[in-house]
């Protein structure tokens, strides 16, 4: 990797400050994290700096409270997460900057760990705010990024704390970059990328740059539809991006040229009249798809269609459900796919973030895979080719 990590600068003493993305999914009402596949990744940086007896300064964003305290996202479960995971206290804090914080890092001894409050409380984090940065950097004297699901995000704790502090990468960044990066450098062909996802809008620049980049390209869920219409198929009910269709008929003309991906969408899907769990729903071929009914999964000649071009290919990333997920039995094309990608013994395979990796965390198959990023924005940032704004400002392996 061309950027320093915490391996490259000495942190025995050091207060170090450490972004990490805990932004957990999390049952609301119950208080309870439903997944901490995240907080999980975080631990070998954690880890490493409490065993070299560095003051941790943890900091990180949870949920989107505007700028405003939000009482139901506070770090509090978080930080009793990650003190059972690690086995060791984690002390927390009622705020991200200020004399509190201030006195509680004074009293940090070596391999102690201090968790700060929600740094999205304050509206300066996501504004970038230049004094927030240097108070923020202030607590420190060096600067860790662990954080990729927030790298996509200038904010002051990815970003501008780097002006005021030595930056260099954490474990996990390190691995993401690793994992990720070698689909775009060097994959063991043949490659397939399966997108799913609600719209072509979301992963238009996923969509161009993979076209040209895999070999195969297998395209589902709900954005299916508005490929269907670009070819010139009825999709009833299902919504279509009316200013995308151009862009669909471009990237399936461009399918299967010289230096281009071969296109597969699905052959049959399942409509239903709507999206609710126990409605009835029929299979259909997709030129016969009923003017009241609007696309809900994948049929079974799609998933096998599918499932034989992943299982010849040796590298495989997959980026999105190709049914409506959340709402079973429209889940079962998804299923089926994710258990055929965790088969696939011989061939690189990596799962984006966001809803794929709470998909297969959701069906135990996680370890199954090569790599499930935790980063879902930051995920399909880098694999369009956007540089990572939290990344940039870390320092090169050659910068002192
Ligand atoms: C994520 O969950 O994708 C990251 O934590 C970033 O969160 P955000 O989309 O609210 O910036």
């Amino acid at each position: 990797m061309q950027k320093k990590t915490v391996r490259d600068i000495p942190v025995e003493g050091k207060r170090v400050l450490v972004r990490v993305d805990f932004n957990v999914p999390m049952d609301m009402e119950a208080g309870i994290i439903t997944d901490d596949s995240r907080i999980r990744a975080s631990l070998p940086t954690i880890r490493y700096l409490v065993a070299h007896r560095a003051k941790v300064i943890l900091c990180s964003h949870f949920g989107r409270p505007k700028g405003k305290v939000v009482e139901g996202l506070r770090m509090a479960p978080v930080a009793q997460r990650l003190s059972e995971l690690l086995e060791l206290p984690v002390e927390t804090a009622d705020d991200c900057i200020g004399e509190e914080v201030k006195t509680k890092v004074k009293m940090l001894g070596g391999g102690d760990i201090l968790l700060l409050e929600n740094l999205r409380f304050h509206p300066e984090e996501e504004a970038n705010d230049p004094s927030f940065a240097k108070e923020l950097a202030g607590l420190a004297d060096l600067y860790v990024d662990d954080a990729f699901g927030t790298s996509h995000r200038a904010h002051a704790s990815t970003v501008g704390v780097a002006q005021y502090l030595p930056a260099v990468a954490g474990f996990l960044l390190e691995k993401e970059l690793e994992a990720l990066g070698h689909l775009l450098s060097e994959p063991q062909r043949p490659f397939a990328c399966m997108i799913g996802g609600a719209k072509v809008s979301d992963k238009m620049g996923l969509l161009q740059n993979m076209l040209r980049w895999v070999d195969i390209l297998l395209i589902g869920g709900g954005m299916v539809a508005t490929f269907l219409k670009a070819m010139g198929y009825e999709v009833g009910n299902s919504p279509i991006e009316v200013d995308k269709l151009e862009l669909a008929k471009e990237l399936l003309q461009e399918s299967g040229g010289k230096r281009t991906a071969k296109i597969l969408l699905p052959v049959d899907v399942v409509v239903a009249p709507a999206i609710t769990p126990g409605i009835g729903s029929q299979l259909v071929s997709i030129d016969g798809i009923p003017s009241d009914s609007l696309i809900v999964d994948i049929g079974p000649n799609t998933i096998e269609l599918f499932s034989n071009e992943l299982r010849r290919c040796h590298t495989v990333m997959w980026n999105g459900p190709v049914g409506v997920y959340e709402v079973p039995p429209f889940d079962h094309g998804t299923r089926s796919l994710v258990s055929v990608l965790s088969s696939l013994s011989n061939a690189t395979t990596i799962v984006g973030g966001g809803s794929s990796a709470e998909v297969i965390q959701e069906m135990g198959l996680g370890d199954k895979v090569t790599h499930v990023s935790t980063g879902g924005g930051a995920s399909l940032r880098f694999l369009e080719g956007t540089p990572l704004p939290g990344v940039e400002v870390l320092l090169d392996r050659e910068e002192r």
